[in-house]
């Protein structure tokens, strides 16, 4: 699937639901939100068609499960064990928060998932009690070693720091992942919440969390190559432990962007920040054949725009928030 500009799109983000257990503060509202209805989402099989289309006909070669909580979807296990069972396998990843990981990380492994990345703020109870209005950090740890433990490595951590809240971590969660050979990326925050409280003035910039890091470790340019991955990557006081800064507001890598997007409600869309989506469940409960639905896909990614423009005048957030995009 290329686009207009040259890239090819082979990394597939399915949101499997907008639910979450947590409610982060930079991604939901306290209360007030209303789910997706079920009637609405792809039932499990039109997941699993939708998934072999781009795998067999479109070229993906990569999958991510996000959601809101990806785990949070009955049919989970199921839809990995479907996805690792394609031909060419895909490479099996998702996004979660870890919690209840504890106890399912074997049997995702099992199914077929290759890792994850966790989301992971803070290490300090109150905080992450503040954060995600969950008092949940025992889960999250617990999740993160089983995940370890299951061999879904390499195990990534993503933490986006919030001003007055959790700007002061920078430095413990690094030092928290190397010692457990978590891969930690930090997150610029983007304007992707459901209540759309985004303030550049607020956000904390990639240069501010370096600068916070290189008040205690050495960082050195990493040497392996970055292709299309999101995160500029250092090596830590020499490595082999690094760290990666995830700057999509400050450092846009839309130009290498390699993704395309599968809603919960089966929309496509070609960027987190798209202002349209292309149906694809409307079209496969009218009877669409694999062919029709893999054209209206690569005719989707083919307008997909240059890149995100957050920094532009003019600029306006997506309808969708990202509980209901994914990460
Ligand atoms: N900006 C940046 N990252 C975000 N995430 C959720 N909302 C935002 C936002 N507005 C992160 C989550 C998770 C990943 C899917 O994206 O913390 O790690
Ligand atoms: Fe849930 Fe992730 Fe949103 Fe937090 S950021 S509320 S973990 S979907």
């Amino acid at each position: 699937m290329i686009d207009r500009f040259g890239r090819v799109a082979t990394d597939l983000r399915v949101s499997l639901t907008d639910r979450c257990n947590l409610r982060c503060t930079y991604c939901m509202p306290a209360d007030g939100l209303e789910w997706m209805p079920r009637a609405d989402m792809l039932t499990d099989d039109e997941v699993g068609r939708l998934v072999r289309i781009a795998v067999e006909r479109l070229g993906v070669t990569n999958i991510r499960f996000t959601g809101g909580e990806p785990t949070l979807r009955k049919g989970f296990t199921e839809i990995i064990a479907r996805a690792a069972a394609l031909a060419p396998r895909p490479r099996l990843s998702m996004t979660t928060n870890a919690i209840g990981l504890e106890s399912r990380a074997d049997g995702l492994a099992a199914a077929g998932l290759d890792r994850i990345n966790v989301s992971l703020d803070t290490l300090r109870p109150d905080r992450f009690a503040a954060l995600t209005r969950r008092d949940r950090l025992p889960d999250v740890l617990a999740g993160l070693a089983a995940a370890q433990a299951a061999g879904l490595t390499p195990v990534k951590v993503n933490s986006v720091l919030v001003r007055g809240q959790n700007d002061d971590e920078a430095v413990p969660l690094l030092r928290f992942c190397l010692d457990r050979g978590y891969r930690l990326r930090f997150i610029e925050q983007m304007p992707l919440d459901a209540q759309h409280g985004w303030n550049r003035a607020e956000m904390i910039t990639a240069a501010e969390i370096l600068a916070a890091l290189r008040a205690e470790f050495d960082l050195t340019p990493s040497p392996s190559p970055r292709g299309a991955a999101p995160a500029e990557r250092w090596l830590v006081d020499g490595g082999p432990g690094e760290v990666g800064v995830i700057a999509s507001v400050t450092r846009p890598f839309c130009g290498d962007c390699d993704r395309t997007r599968l809603t919960a409600d089966g929309q496509v869309r070609n960027c987190l920040f798209s202002q349209t989506e292309t149906d694809l469940r409307g079209l496969l409960r009218a009877g669409a054949d694999d062919d029709e639905i893999a054209e209206r896909w690569r005719v989707a990614m083919w307008g997909k725009l240059a890149g995100h423009a957050i920094n532009e005048a003019g600029f306006a957030q997506p309808l969708r928030p990202m509980s209901a995009i994914g990460g």
